[in-house]
């Protein structure tokens, strides 16, 4: 399996292992991204995908790794061996990251590869290049409800030693309100494409939703995808999605990203799965004020997140 410069991501890492450490963050157009982004930002926003490409968009931790997992299957009718061909970020490459040499870029992936492509970004929607709204991409978005994305960006900013440092844990709150995380605000980010969901034919999801009922959120990226698949089939992919199922699949739990990048013994990605577990960290007095400012930046919009189901 190659992973771009034919070399597997352990094997690129291992390479660039003396150039890794918490990357800081730089603004494109006042979004923070993390510097080596922010310095190849011109090719990113002059990618060209085909229209047959399928963007798969969200805020970091919101569930997209379950969705590009749930839309592989789809697109292989429930194959679970052909969805082991590589690891996720393989399979469906992510279009704005970039890492020192010779860790292969999303457009280096992509460009190894023939459409119809099934591409990530955690980019807000000013920043998405505008070739895939030119030729009328089809775009996914998932959004999770703030307080348990919170959490998981926590962890994950733990584990993930390219991020900035997240520091402790109250800190990163207020952090997370101010929009001076990597790859800005929350608020902002789930609203921009909220608004834009109807003009710009987008399918916007929540991860509560999907816990709640996968097989109708399986059954609604089907449709969306034009696609038609057997009942069977929906029922194995809701089982080949499920969080313990992932959990144990190397192609899908990120195993292929070793420390120095996801020290997954500080925090595993896949972590817990769960809604509500916010409960588990939030102090009453950190829900309170988080509430008062949610209400404040979200007043303008009613975008139906639920904290626990
Ligand atoms: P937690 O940290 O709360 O466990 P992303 O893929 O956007 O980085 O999101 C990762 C989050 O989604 C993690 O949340 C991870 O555990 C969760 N996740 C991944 N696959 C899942 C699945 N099949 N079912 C439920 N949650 C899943």
């Amino acid at each position: 399996m190659s992973e771009g410069k034919g070399l597997s991501y352990s094997e690129a890492i291992e390479q660039a292992k003396g150039t890794l450490y918490r990357f800081p963050l730089i603004p494109v157009r006042g979004i923070p991204l993390m510097n080596h982004i922010a310095n190849n930002w011109d090719s990113v926003w002059d990618f060209r995908p085909d229209p047959s490409d399928l963007l798969i968009a969200t805020y970091p931790k919101a569930g997209t790794t379950w969705t590009q997992e749930i839309v592989d299957l789809l697109l292989h009718n429930g194959d679970a061996e052909a969805c082991k061909r590589a690891p996720t970020p393989v399979r469906s490459p992510f279009l704005e990251i970039f890492s020192p040499p010779p860790i292969a870029s999303g457009l280096d992936l992509l460009k190894n590869m023939d459409p119809p492509r099934m591409i990530k970004t955690h980019l807000p929607i000013q920043l998405v290049p505008p070739a895939f709204w030119e030729n009328k991409c089809k775009v996914i978005y998932v959004a999770r409800n703030a307080k348990d994305n919170l959490v998981s960006y926590y962890h994950f900013d733990c584990m993930n030693k390219t991020q900035p440092e997240p520091g402790p844990w109250d800190g990163y709150i207020r952090k997370f309100m101010q929009g001076e995380l990597a790859w800005g605000s929350w608020y902002d980010h789930v609203k921009g494409y909220w608004k834009e969901r109807e003009k710009k034919n987008i399918l916007y999801l929540f991860y509560e939703d999907m816990k709640e009922n996968p097989r109708r959120e399986v059954e609604r990226i089907m449709r969306y995808l034009e696609l038609s698949v057997s009942d069977e089939v929906i029922s194995r992919i809701v089982e080949l999605t499920s969080f313990e199922k992932m959990k144990e699949n190397p192609m899908a739990n990120y195993s292929c990203i070793p420390a120095p990048v996801f020290d997954q013994s500080i925090s595993l990605f896949m972590r817990k799965g769960e809604v509500g577990d916010w409960r588990n960290h939030f102090t009453p007095e950190q829900s309170k004020m988080f509430d008062e400012d949610y209400e404040e930046q979200m007043k303008k919009v009613n975008i139906p997140f639920r904290t626990r189901i």
